[in-house]
């Protein structure tokens, strides 16, 4: 007899990734599938996964539903505020995003409405994500700065961060994106990047790990290279915006450095595919934001069939990519990006994980693993794909606790 504090009782079909992440190329496939099992959760861990009689103080009926780990969402910029569909409307009448972006609009609008924005407010918008975000099943959520752009409010919102991560269910992880865009009380982008590599001592206290938009037009491959390597010698592990509009050096650069991750890669060229396949960066695709801007797709297929770690990710935020529902971003990752829905659940999961350093308590239904599950009324998962557009959570657990 298993003893548990939270038992989920005679599952339907309980899909979790094989083995241990990261997962690379052609095991990317390796989705297992157990059927009429028994999950038994102790102290927010999953404790025990089998078909013995488990004793617990609360129970779930498992029946006819499909349990998967719980989305990790390895890419968003939460926390801001302010809406920008005006600018969306502009894209549809022609506009692109860095048009839109050089004439003062783009990044540095949310930069106006977060800089006046206080801590609570700021606080209380992303709550709203949160709650939704969780009750789609994404237990686990990158959130990154960069709406700031000065000392004062770059810490803003990493310690808004901190503070959802200790008021909300969901696991938020912080980044620091400083180097989102160039301040407009700034001349030159070299004296911003300065001020920023200035200000690393100071976000260590909130954060291990720090981005850069390397970008034509914003920072430069050569640029990105200075901040980034001034941020790993103080011990930061590295992530990039690369390749999203442009080829612009930034997969390369991600390589060369030994970033935990590259996201994005819409514009990544052949070289870079394969010399982001064979390293232990992991390559991020973000197809949702691809589709909000009507841009290409990044080459999914071609980066798992290489060899990549490939995570999937929302970039959820106000410009660029609207969207925070795992489902779509996997029925986009399936339908333009080339993956198939194991594929596409691996880079959900537990490359997500991989990408955030959570690989070994996130991201998989197996003993000692976070309790971070989602139940799906599903007969199996595949049906993910084919009702993006339904909400077929039936149930979310977080940490071990039913959070819906
Ligand atoms: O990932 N590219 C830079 N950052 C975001 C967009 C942020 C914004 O437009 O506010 C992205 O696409
Ligand atoms: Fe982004």
């Amino acid at each position: 007899m298993v003893k548990a504090d939270l038992a989920i009782l005679n599952i339907g079909q309980i899909a979790s990734p094989k083995k241990a992440g990261p997962i690379r190329g052609k095991e990317m496939s390796s989705l297992e599938t157990r059927h009429n099992m028994h999950i038994a959760i102790e102290g927010g861990k999953i404790s025990y996964v089998g078909r013995e009689n488990v004793e617990a103080r609360e129970y779930i009926d498992g029946t006819g539903l499909v349990a998967i780990p719980g989305f990790v969402d390895s890419h968003t910029h939460i926390p801001f505020v302010g809406s920008r569909s005006k600018e969306f409307l502009m894209r549809l009448s022609g506009k692109s995003y860095m048009e839109i972006m050089k004439t003062g609009g783009g990044i540095r609008s949310t930069v106006k409405e977060v800089r006046k924005a206080s801590a609570s407010e700021l606080v209380a918008e992303s709550l709203r994500h949160l709650d939704r975000m969780l009750s789609l099943g994404v237990t686990t959520i990158e959130g990154k700065s960069g709406y700031g752009l000065d000392k004062e409010n770059e810490l803003k919102q990493l310690k808004v961060l901190k503070t959802l991560d200790s008021i909300h269910p969901v696991d938020l992880v912080p980044t620091f994106l400083g180097a989102h865009a160039v301040a407009e009380e700034y001349e030159s982008s070299d004296s911003f990047l300065y001020s920023m590599a200035e200000m690393l001592d100071d976000v260590s206290e909130y954060t291990d790990t720090v981005d850069i938009f390397c970008e034509n037009g914003v920072f430069s491959e050569n640029q990105s290279r200075w901040y980034l390597k001034r941020a790993k010698e103080k011990g930061f592990k590295l992530k990039l915006h690369a390749d999203e509009l442009s080829a612009s050096g930034g997969g390369r650069l991600a390589v060369e450095l030994g970033a935990l991750s590259a996201d994005h890669l819409i514009s990544a060229d052949d070289g870079t595919l394969e010399l982001l396949s064979n390293s232990n960066t992991v390559a991020t695709i973000l197809p949702g934001t691809s589709f909000f801007l009507n841009e290409a797709f990044a080459k999914g297929r071609e980066l798992v069939d290489r060899g990549a770690i490939v995570a999937l990710a929302s970039d959820f935020n106000p410009g660029s990519c609207n969207i925070y529902d795992p489902f779509f971003i996997i029925f986009l990752a399936v339908s333009r990006c080339g993956l198939s829905v194991e594929e596409a659940i691996i880079a959900y999961t537990v490359n997500g994980a991989k990408a955030l350093c959570l690989e070994d308590r996130k991201g998989r239904i197996e003993a000692g693993f976070d309790a971070d599950l989602v139940l799906i009324k599903a007969g199996d998962y595949s049906e993910i794909v084919y009702n993006f557009s339904r909400n077929i959570v039936s149930g979310v657990i977080k940490s071990g606790k039913r959070v819906r």
